[in-house]
């Protein structure tokens, strides 16, 4: 019984609270929430909340968040975007168990697992985000290796805004102008809980999906925020969207109807140059976009919906606006927003091939031919320095780097798309496209992980080490 389209509030996840300066704590733990009205599902949450709650941090104002894992399963949290030293930064056999919880690491489906690369934490471990960097929509995750896909599905993510004065000088709309919209599909069971393909439900023992999920899973479902199509009464003024695509494998081609434009002001890694409108965006999952929809160009009563035009029937719906009332509004889109120099100087190129390899049916997902292994570096790029990385496609593959960000250079030797634009973290590589970046490493030396996010392919190996030397 899913409620009809639009009838139920955009909830806004709540600002986790520091414990003291500088240190948060959050646990992880499994609770009921009421997604499907009249229905119940049980999650898997940072604090039992799906999204988790929101770490609404400064730059530079260096973070300290213990996460306490109270689940049957081991984790590992991945600041998605977040300039992070290795050791924080969610590698992917680098794992939290909950007290009194021993754990064995299960065979993996690609042959056997290197035990001297897993590290475990019992009960908590503390995240040390420096958070020296741009302002942004980051977000956080579970990355847990084999596992990620299905403890995403159950809840673990949530946003992590990072503000700096730059942006918050900008007359950009503000406090409840600006809002973070997590968009993913899910599926559920009749009785309101979530239907995931694994082969191992209790996710101790078996990686993977059913065979038939090669391209990875999607949901019948559109949430935001959590709520199944939801809608927000709005102003007659401007508004700050901040967009996260957190599905698991569905892309979106978000539009306004009957109308309108997004003027993008921010991309994965904060601010553009200048902004930039589009008709229609499409976001890849792991992709943010910040963009500014102007409501006082539609009458007040008006029904503004954002949809999903590469989806037919129900996923086409994805949540609309009401536009309640008049309001005043001094918010401005500036003409200049930041400062976005040319990555130049590449001293590198290096060549990253996301493909299918193996015959029939089956086949995994791979990298320059090679299944993940933890601890074996495809590229050793130096502190301080720009690389040209080219990714090589045969699918839809959204590629993501850790720690390092990159402006997106050129598709199939031709200009980037208009969505292309400022500092990214992750970018959409199409079937059969050549996409070049230049990547720019800095902040930390050490060990870090870059890979496809659609999160089944992910668990599917199709993720690879680089170490910054
Ligand atoms: Cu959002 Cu390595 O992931
Ligand atoms: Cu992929």
């Amino acid at each position: 019984p899913l409620p009809r389209r639009f009838s139920v509030p955009l909830p806004i996840p709540k600002t986790a609270a520091a414990v003291r300066p500088g240190h948060y704590e959050v646990a992880q733990r499994a609770a009921r929430m009421e997604i499907i009205p009249g229905t119940t599902t049980e999650v898997w949450g940072y604090d039992g909340t799906f999204p988790g709650p929101t770490f609404d941090l400064r730059r530079g104002s260096r973070t300290v968040i213990r996460v306490r894992n109270e689940l049957p399963v081991p984790t590992s949290t991945h600041l998605h975007g977040g300039v992070t030293p290795p050791g924080s930064d969610g590698y992917a056999t680098d794992l939290v168990v909950a007290e009194g919880r021993g754990f064995r690491p299960p065979q993996g489906e690609h042959g056997h697992h290197d035990l001297s690369q897993w590290t475990f934490h019992q009960g908590a471990k503390d995240y040390d985000y420096p958070l020296e960097q741009r302002a942004a929509t980051l977000w956080y995750h579970d990355h847990r290796m084999d596992f990620t896909a299905p403890q995403v599905w159950r809840g673990l993510a949530g946003f992590l805004l990072v503000r700096d004065d730059e942006d918050d000088a900008l007359p950009l709309p503000k406090g409840e102008r600006d809002l973070p919209l997590m968009i993913c599909d899910r599926a559920f069971e009749e009785d309101g809980s979530f239907r995931y393909p694994s082969r191992d439900p209790s996710l101790l023992v078996r990686a993977g999906v059913e065979d038939d999920f090669m391209e990875g899973v999607e949901g019948d479902v559109i949430l935001v925020n959590g709520a199944p199509w939801p809608f927000l009464e709005v102003d007659a003024a401007r508004y700050r969207l901040r967009l996260l695509n957190a599905s698991n494998a569905r892309r979106y081609r978000l539009e306004l109807t009957p109308g309108g434009r997004f003027v993008q002001v921010g991309s994965d890694q904060g601010l553009l140059a200048a902004p930039v409108a589009h008709d229609a965006i499409t976001i890849a999952p792991g992709e943010r976009f910040d963009v500014v929809v102007d409501f006082s160009l539609y009458p007040v009563g008006a029904e503004v919906s954002m949809v999903n035009t590469l989806g037919t029937g129900a996923v086409r719906d994805v949540m609309c606006f009401r536009v309640a009332r008049r309001a005043t509004d001094d918010s401005v889109v500036p003409k200049r927003l930041s400062a976005v120099e040319p990555a130049e100087g590449a001293v590198a190129t290096r060549v990253f091939d996301f493909r299918r390899t193996g015959q029939g049916g089956g086949g995994s997902w791979t990298i320059n031919g090679r299944p993940y292994r933890p601890g074996r570096p495809l590229a050793t790029p130096r502190l301080g320095t720009t690389e040209i990385w080219r990714f090589t496609s045969d699918f839809h593959h959204p590629v993501h780097v850790h720690l390092a960000c990159f402006q997106v250079l050129t598709r199939n030797g031709g200009p980037p798309l208009p969505t292309d634009a400022g500092w990214k973290d992750t970018v959409d590589v199409r079937p059969y496209e050549v996409v070049e970046v230049a990547v720019r490493f800095e902040g930390f030396r050490g060990r870090y992980m870059l890979h496809c996010h659609n999160l089944e392919h992910e668990d599917m190996a199709m993720m690879a080490d680089f170490e910054v030397v």
